[in-house]
């Protein structure tokens, strides 16, 4: 299907063109090492070489996760712990506390599409305990939080800029107090692969040069009947299975480099620009949606600074939000279809509750008003 409001950004002409004021591309926390990986799975895997860990030690892991967090710890042979999270995002130190053992070594701590977590809490908490910190910065670009930048705290950080930009591929690793970088046999990608992703990117360019349709104001009783018809076609085919933008692990993947096409785009991209964008739509949505009876933003703490992947909002009374809003041709999408098999979800609630009801709207920096306005009169719509 095509969205009327894509959940990525637009690759425009200017990212493709080589030019003179390319900039080297900067790791997010300065002074740390920093290695550039194809994914932030693969950085995550090559992260606990790095800590050191062993096959057979403990993980704790948040109960609310995507499984492409879980999926590395298992291949790299530790054991993952799932730990409680409340419903505001914030980890449950009592159930970690209760979880910890002699054979746990690393938390894993996710700033959910910009809630943050309590740093010093945990990195206290972790130097109490003799356990690394794994600080998730999956869903940021960048920002800062009690004074220090956000994947700083951690032994370790992991980046996923693939969320961010028009790339097809790009995660980063962050190892702040580890000697050196992890010892990766980078794998060569191949001409398939470069091709691939290059044919990608042209289509890309090509398909965002002529978006769906322009966004029209939400006239109820033409939208009503589209919405019908595509909810016929949606019985065949399917499309509007709201997953949230999610790709399998490959362990044949995890020695795969950053791509240099990646590396090409994100050298012509200004960073502060796109954070300066995202950070205006924010909080925008977050203004016009924080009237609405019946959602509310996930935290309006995040909008001060923080440049989130996504604007998360909680349908306290629903759990198809994202799926009426995919209807209506806006890209939105939640969690629910990403998580790990192995989590034993009914003894977590709260984490039952954030993958039934949040829901995630698009808040990048190609989206005109106008977009932000149908994502807001649509989400008004569907209440
Ligand atoms: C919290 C979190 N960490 C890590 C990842 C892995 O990122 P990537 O898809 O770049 O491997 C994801 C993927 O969505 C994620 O949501």
């Amino acid at each position: 299907m095509e969205f009327v409001v894509s959940r990525d950004p637009r690759l425009l002409i200017q990212s493709l063109i080589p030019s003179l004021s390319r900039k080297a591309l900067s790791g997010p926390v300065r002074g740390s090492l920093t290695s550039y990986h194809f994914w932030a799975r693969n950085a995550l895997f090559h992260g606990l070489g790095a800590l050191g860990l062993q096959a057979g030690d403990k993980v704790l892991v948040p109960a609310f996760h995507c499984s492409t967090v879980v999926e590395p710890i298992l291949h790299y042979g530790c054991e993952v712990v799932f730990y409680n999270v409340n419903r505001d995002g914030i980890v449950d130190f009592e159930d970690i506390a209760r979880k910890v053992d002699s054979r746990t070594k690393a938390v894993i701590a996710i700033h959910y599409f910009g809630v943050l977590q309590p740093l010093s809490t945990i990195r206290d908490f972790c130097q109490d305990h003799q356990l690394f910190f794994i600080e998730d910065c999956a869903h940021l670009l960048m920002g800062e939080s009690e004074d220090d930048p956000l994947g700083r705290v951690g032994d370790i950080s992991i980046f996923s800029w693939r969320k961010f930009f028009p790339i097809y591929d790009g995660g980063m690793l962050v190892c702040n107090h580890a000697s050196q970088l992890p010892t990766v046999s980078w794998d060569g990608l191949g001409g398939r692969l470069h091709l691939k992703i290059v044919k990608n990117l042209f289509g890309k360019y090509l398909s965002d040069r002529s978006p769906a349709r322009p966004p029209v104001a939400l006239n109820r009783e033409k939208r009503e009947s589209e919405i019908e018809d595509s909810v016929l076609e949606d019985e065949t085919r399917k499309k509007f299975k709201s997953k949230a933008p999610h790709r399998e692990f490959d362990a044949l993947q995890l020695n795969w480099p950053m791509s240099p096409w990646s590396r090409f785009i994100l050298e012509n991209i200004d960073l502060s620009a796109v954070m300066q964008k995202r950070q205006e739509h924010s909080k925008f949505l977050n203004q016009a949606l924080g009237e609405l009876s019946g959602v509310r933003p996930w935290s309006t703490e995040r909008v001060n600074g923080v440049c989130a992947w996504a604007f998360p909002i909680v349908a306290e009374n629903r759990t198809d939000l994202h799926v009426q809003l995919r209807k209506r041709g806006i890209q939105s999408f939640s969690w629910d279809g990403v998580i790990h098999p192995s989590l034993p979800l009914e003894e977590f609630q709260d984490a039952r509750f954030l993958y039934e009801h949040l829901v995630l709207l698009p808040n990048h920096q190609s989206l005109t008003r106008e977009e932000l306005h149908f994502i807001i009169e649509s989400v008004r719509d569907v209440l």
